[in-house]
């Protein structure tokens, strides 16, 4: 199965690449990101101080430095503002570019956390559909490529959404 859904932490995960929840100046900061960084050590900064920053909905590229991955996709959710203001469209542009930018540099494996859902606020239930819905219909669309979707699931409330997925649930 192409999406698999598994609990855990993200830095310990050896794939082809993770994807940080990251913001727009790139340059770190808590959650996900925070741990991304803590982990890949500081030539991760390093490079993405090179980057320009990165727009809400887009996707960029660096390397793994010392995490047990070759590369990090450092992506933008949207801040949730009540749902009106385009949240949806651009949650699921970031699981999009993201998984792009993953098969354009030939990745096989790649893992997202629960993009939006911490710091950005996005309701959990809702960031979990539409990360499931989002990766499904892309792999639909590239059904010709061989690559392996990991959502990895990290605090309580997002293990227990995760449970009405369960045909998709892995042990860690
Ligand atoms: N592994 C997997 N998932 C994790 C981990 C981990 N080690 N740590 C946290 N999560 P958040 P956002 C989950 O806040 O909402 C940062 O400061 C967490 O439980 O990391 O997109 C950035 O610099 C939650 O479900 O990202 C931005 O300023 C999910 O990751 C801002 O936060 C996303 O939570 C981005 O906010």
């Amino acid at each position: 199965m192409p999406l698999k859904i598994i609990r855990g932490d993200i830095t310990k995960l050896s794939c082809d690449a993770i994807v940080n929840a990251a913001n727009p100046t790139l340059l770190g900061g808590g959650g996900v990101d925070g741990a991304i960084h803590a982990a890949a050590g500081s030539g991760l900064l390093e490079e993405c101080k090179t980057l320009g920053g990165c727009k809400t909905g887009q996707a960029k590229l660096t390397g793994g430095y010392k995490l047990p991955c070759k590369y990090v996709i450092h992506t933008v959710g949207p801040i949730w503002r009540g749902g009106e203001c385009g949240e949806k469209e651009l949650l699921e542009l970031c699981y999009r570019e993201s998984l792009s930018l993953a098969l354009e540099h030939g990745c096989k494996s790649v893992a997202f956390p629960l993009i939006s859902s911490g710091v950005y606020g996005y309701p959990k239930a809702e960031a979990f559909e539409v990360a499931v819905s989002t990766i499904n219909g892309f792999l639909k669309n590239n059904s010709k490529e061989d690559i392996l979707v990991y959502l990895v699931v990290f605090d309580e409330e997002a293990f227990r959404i995760s449970r009405k997925y369960v045909n998709y649930l892995e042990n860690d």
